[in-house]
């Protein structure tokens, strides 16, 4: 449970009071009201105000909680959206780590009224446990928070802030799930539970209807497992219908490469592929509960890609639902595969915006690395509401260009499109591929392979493992369409 607490340190109860320094500002006068006991700490240099240190003291004279937390914030200059969560998530862990189920975070530091959401959504992403089959003692759980000072904050924004924390723990959990436990099926399974509790309408196309329907890319791709292919699409209704977005995520759940097999070690992280998938599904949970006044479908191709006797070949040719023919020159590329028919199958259901989440490349990390998503777009309007989007989510997005030149990349002598060996500017010819299925509607694409998962050790303002990128970004981008809707 989340609330703005009316009291201040001296009446909100709680089993430890969090408070931010940040490194290299001035004496802060909600650290002073404090009185030396805790203040001293900060003067006296023993915390810095660094990210990742905290420091947890008896409780001090005029604080009603049983413990002080002080935790860095690192350098104000440097703390945008996404560290400010970040920065939480990893203060909410701290605390947990000590046992404390109870925390109340003071506005101070570089903290603003405004920053409430964002505290709300970095505290509640960290309170969800991420090694759910471990049979050791589990960390103690957030049962309670609640914020001490922020009296400008609105309630119904913290009320949201709160269920985007829980969806991108959500998206977390199911993108750490073992491929073992997550594979096509258990997807139809999540978002038919979704369905239910949500009231939202359902379509899960299995191997008959997909063959029926022309999926052959999506089909091409699940060949070579023992597991059949989905491709699920989740639909809210909340608008008038004259803009409906489709949000699609790739649905690999796992990513060996088929015959194209990848290395041993590049594999083990392939239970990871499904990213895409995951927030889609966790934003759309959002989306319903709050009845967002605009049409969003959620559309996950989901499979996994293995070899196999009947795995298809390098250098195989599909025709795809929308009639391209596709030379699939790598069977590793496959998630520009999935989407394209992911698109189709979209725009069948009416989709008149596109955004597709994939952690597609692993040119994507090269350009920029695992602290932001690449995006690339064919359309400014809606790119800039991605990127407002991206500012409200606290999440980093940055476009890189789409040049026609790069067209010729796609070409092949043997089909319409081929699907890899480009030679260069893989990350942007990747997104090109799956724009050349939007049919014309606005459409962005987002290049989560990096940004999805973070397994840079030296990377530290990053959290490590599963992240969640793009569950709170794609409620988000659903909101400015809703805005836009209404005018
Ligand atoms: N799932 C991978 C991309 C990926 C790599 C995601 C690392 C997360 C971490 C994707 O299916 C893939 O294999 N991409 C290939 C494409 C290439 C064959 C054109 C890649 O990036 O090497
Ligand atoms: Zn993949
Ligand atoms: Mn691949």
């Amino acid at each position: 449970m989340v609330t703005l607490a009316a009291g201040g340190p001296a009446e909100v109860r709680a089993d430890v009071l969090a408070v931010p320094v940040a490194a290299g500002g001035a004496p802060n006068p909600a650290i002073q009201a404090l009185g030396e006991t805790v203040a001293g700490f900060v003067s006296s240099g023993e915390h810095r105000g660094r990210l990742h240190d905290t420091l947890l003291i008896p409780a001090a004279p005029g604080v009603a909680a049983h413990r002080v937390l002080i935790y860095g914030l690192g350098a104000a200059e440097d703390l945008d959206g996404q560290r400010l969560r970040f920065a939480h998530q990893e203060m909410v862990q701290a605390a947990r780590s000590f046992g404390h189920r109870r925390i109340a975070v003071l506005r101070a530091g570089p903290l603003r009224d405004e920053d409430a959401g964002a505290v709300v959504e970095g505290c509640v992403a960290g309170g969800g446990d991420r090694r759910r089959s471990a049979t050791g003692e589990p960390t103690a759980a957030l049962e309670e928070l609640s914020l001490v000072g922020f009296g400008g904050a609105r309630p119904e924004s913290i009320e949201l802030a709160a269920h985007l924390g829980a969806a991108t723990a959500r998206a977390r959990d199911w993108q750490n799930t073992p491929g073992n436990e997550m594979g096509p099926g258990r997807l139809a399974e999540i978002a038919g539970e979704m369905a239910g509790r949500l009231g939202l309408e359902l379509e899960v196309l299995g191997p008959d209807e997909l063959a029926a329907g022309g999926y052959r890319l999506l089909l091409g791709v699940a060949a070579g497992s023992e597991r059949p292919p989905q491709l699920i699409r989740l639909q809210h209704r909340g608008g008038g219908g004259a803009v409906s977005l489709a949000l699609a995520g790739k649905g690999i759940t796992f990513d060996s490469g088929g015959l194209s097999l990848k290395s041993a070690d590049a594999m083990l992280r392939m239970r990871g592929d499904m990213g895409g998938a995951a927030a889609v599904l966790a934003a759309i949970e959002v989306i319903a509960a709050r009845r967002l006044p605009v049409d969003v479908m959620a559309v996950v191709a989901a499979s996994e890609n293995m070899p196999g006797g009947s795995a298809q070949r390098p250098g195989d040719v599909w025709t795809s639902a929308s009639g391209r023919t596709v030379e699939v020159l790598s069977t590793d590329a496959e998630g520009r595969l999935v989407l394209a028919d992911a698109l189709t199958f979209a725009i069948r259901a009416g989709a008149t915006h596109v955004v597709d989440l994939a952690t597609l490349t692993g040119a994507a990390t090269t350009a920029l690395g695992h602290a932001a998503t690449l995006a690339v777009a064919s359309d400014d309007g809606l790119w800039a509401h991605v990127a407002a989007a991206a500012d409200a989510a606290g999440e980093r997005v940055w476009r890189m260009p789409i040049y026609p030149d790069y067209r010729d990349l796609l070409r092949t002598q043997n089909a319409d499109l081929r699907n890899s060996h480009y030679g260069e500017a893989g990350a942007i010819a990747g997104g090109m591929f799956i724009g050349e299925f939007a049919e014309g509607r606005p459409w962005v694409h987002l290049d989560i392979a990096g940004s999805h998962w973070n397994e840079n050790m030296a990377l530290r303002s990053v959290p490590r493992g599963p992240l969640g990128t793009g569950a709170r970004l794609c409620y988000r981008i659903a909101e400015r369409l809703a805005g836009q809707a209404a005018n």
